[in-house]
């Protein structure tokens, strides 16, 4: 798949100024601006702005900003799933990940994170591939919100579903780990059937692989290493 970038650009009011949420950008636009210090959700900001810069250059590899004039307050990443990930086994071309969303702490509470994704979907291209969400709720700012696990949950799903993404069901372990864990889906209108029925195996894969080894013919138990 060849992957092309559009870029598009809102500006709008909040209470802290206006803020302008754009992207796709490319490294050497984003080294334009300075990162906010608290923008520390997953690792310290300079690394997290390293990363930043990495993903930008992905073939595949986007990240939508939200910005003061000069500051980063705010981002959202997509790219390819992490090879060690369940999401790579079939190394499907369309399927990429929404992995990190972020809004450093005073910017919080006013849409940056459902505008990010809005703007996000704004690039028709991302209608030709399946956007999935793993949430984890160790991953989530508990302590710095004070909110429970339960009304977390609910503020992912409303700034998900800004984007289109919903909860769909899986059997991958660390998402049924917990309750709260969810994966969130938006599938393209481009996308073709034979990718959505990849996918579909790919949310149930250990129901997937129990049924594959059933069928597994008898003569290739009979060669099967002897564990004894
Ligand atoms: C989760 C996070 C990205 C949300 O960012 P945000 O810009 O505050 O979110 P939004 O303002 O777009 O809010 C989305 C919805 O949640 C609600 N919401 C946001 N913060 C809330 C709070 N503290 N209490 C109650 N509701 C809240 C909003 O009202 C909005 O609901 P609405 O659509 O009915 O108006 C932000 O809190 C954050 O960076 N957290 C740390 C990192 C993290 O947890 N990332 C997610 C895992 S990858």
């Amino acid at each position: 798949m060849k992957h092309s970038k559009e870029f598009h650009s809102v500006t709008y009011e909040t209470t802290k100024g206006p803020i302008t949420i754009e992207g796709p950008l490319s490294s050497e636009q984003l080294k334009k601006f300075n990162f906010h210090e608290k923008l520390i959700a997953f690792r310290p900001a300079k690394k997290q702005f390293e990363a930043l810069l990495q993903i930008a250059d992905f073939e595949e590899g986007r990240i939508i900003i939200a910005r003061t004039e000069e500051m980063i307050v705010g981002y959202v990443t997509y790219l390819y799933p992490d090879p060690l990930e369940r999401w790579s086994t079939f190394n499907m071309e369309e399927l990429i990940v929404l992995g990190a969303i972020e809004i450093a702490p005073e910017y919080r509470g006013e849409r940056v994170a459902s505008n990010l994704i809005k703007v996000s979907m704004m690039d028709d291209f991302m209608e030709n591939y399946i956007i999935i969400s793993t949430e984890y709720y160790w991953h989530w700012d508990l302590e710095g919100t004070k909110l429970s696990i339960w009304d977390y949950r609910k503020i992912m799903e409303k700034m998900m579903a800004s984007g289109g993404l919903s909860p769909a069901p899986t059997d991958d372990p660390e998402i049924i780990s917990h309750p709260a864990n969810t994966l969130m889906v938006r599938i393209g209108k481009n996308v073709s059937t034979e990718a959505i029925e990849q996918f579909d195996k790919l949310r149930f894969l250990t129901r997937y692989e129990q049924t594959k080894k059933r069928k597994q013919p008898i003569s290739d138990l009979r060669n099967a290493p002897n564990k004894t």
